[in-house]
């Protein structure tokens, strides 16, 4: 007989993990043993998905070999090319991450085996070939083909490479690489958790990745990166002359009606979500490049009145929505853009799964009725 289940699993220990770790009273949270401040800024994107993946922070020679792993990850394979025009034209964003990721698995030499060798590989792969796949998509629903990587370029520089035909700045390539190295990963979140439980029937990386896309698709996890956007543009669209104003009187109406504002709260975290503190900054500097801060100025206005009315911080969606709105991302490609970094993550949760694997099967308290008798169809 099961004890009385904790509501959404809340404070419950579902898994032992070397990954990543937060303290949410402190607001810290770490990779491997590393602060995530000290990695913000100073280490990139790949550098963070091989420590993650690999366990250790790469050398030269190794981040030099993971580098030509990725720049050879980025291929679309012939099935998803040859299926890229209908699923850009028959599904939403993160529908089509979900489709486009299982078909990529079709493709890949690896997908048969959950060998420690072949996982890291496909992880490699996956986290190469993300952020193709999401540019792919936008352009093949606009009719087009992203234009080729640069190999000078890394990771991030190439996805706005290939969103904007032309590479962007140095410091914007910079600002979206934190970006990535932020959202890699975050100890049990539900994507994560999602994938594990599938990795644990001992199903491949690929399917497990397609649960873990499925599931950060919804507005309470990575979809509020959007929504959050969308929250803003609406508000500033109704009152152009007074915005900031206009976000006092909308979170507390919304509130009032017992609404979520989008990109506040977190199960985990009872303090600023030390992720917020870095992408508030870049959205500050992004705004002032940009000659137009209204919606950073409405989202410091939005984070007063949430924490005034409500004691609850911003979560790594807010600040978020508007980095990737002063990059120039379509807000609809928001959360596959989160899907991108947090490949990494999930990658090396499947790998960590894998390693050391027994079934996921919690048990469940039964509400239902007992000893009823069962009336034949033709007496009912
Ligand atoms: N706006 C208003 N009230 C909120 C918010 C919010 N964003 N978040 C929580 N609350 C309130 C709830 O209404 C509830 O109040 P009550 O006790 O009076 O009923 C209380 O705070 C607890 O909320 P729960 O939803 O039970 O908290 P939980 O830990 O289950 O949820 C979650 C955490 C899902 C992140 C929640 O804060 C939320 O829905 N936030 C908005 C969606 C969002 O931003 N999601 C992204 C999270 S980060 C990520 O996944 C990458």
């Amino acid at each position: 007989m099961a004890d009385k289940p904790s509501k959404g699993l809340a404070d419950i220990i579902a898994a032992s993990t070397a990954l990543s770790d937060i303290d949410g009273r402190a607001g810290v949270l770490f990779y491997r043993g590393y602060d995530i401040h000290q990695l913000a800024g100073s280490a990139t994107f790949e550098e963070v998905a091989y420590l993650l993946q690999r366990g250790h922070p790469p050398g030269p020679g190794e981040l030099a070999s993971y580098s030509a792993e990725i720049a050879a990850g980025r291929t679309l394979g012939s099935l998803v090319s040859a299926c890229l025009p209908d699923v850009a034209g028959s599904q939403s964003p993160m529908e089509a991450m979900r489709s486009l990721v299982s078909l990529a698995g079709a493709g890949d030499p690896d997908k048969d085996s959950n060998a420690a060798a072949a996982n890291t590989r496909k992880a490699a792969r996956l986290t190469a070939q993300q952020p193709l796949l999401v540019a792919a998509y936008h352009a093949a629903r606009n009719g087009g083909k992203v234009c080729p990587a640069e190999p000078g370029l890394g990771l991030a520089a190439n996805f706005l490479l290939h969103m904007r035909g032309t590479p962007p700045s140095a410091r914007e390539a910079e600002i979206f690489d934190t970006c990535l190295v932020l959202h890699a990963d975050h100890t049990m979140n539900a994507s994560t958790f999602a994938a594990r439980v599938c990795a644990a029937t001992l199903s491949d990386m690929h399917s497990a990745v397609v649960a873990a896309i499925g599931t950060l698709k919804g507005p309470l996890h990575g979809g509020a990166n959007e929504q959050v956007m969308r929250t803003l543009t609406d508000i500033r669209s109704t009152a152009p002359d007074d915005p900031a104003g206009a976000v006092d009187r909308e979170v507390r109406d919304r509130l009032a009606r017992g609404e979520k504002i989008m990109g506040f709260g977190h199960r985990v975290y009872k303090t600023e979500d030390p992720r917020a503190t870095h992408l508030r900054q870049m959205s500050g500097e992004l705004a002032q490049t940009a000659g137009d801060d209204t919606f950073y100025r409405m989202s410091r206005r939005m984070e007063e009145v949430v924490l005034a009315e409500k004691g609850l911080y911003p979560n790594v969606d807010f600040f978020a929505a508007t980095v990737y709105h002063y990059l120039g991302i379509p807000t609809d490609l928001f959360t596959p853009v989160f899907s991108m970094s947090r490949m990494a993550g999930w990658t090396a949760h499947v790998i960590e799964q894998h390693a050391d694997n027994r079934l996921i099967r919690p048990d469940s308290e039964y509400i239902g009725e007992r000893g009823l008798s069962w009336i034949p169809l033709d007496q009912r």
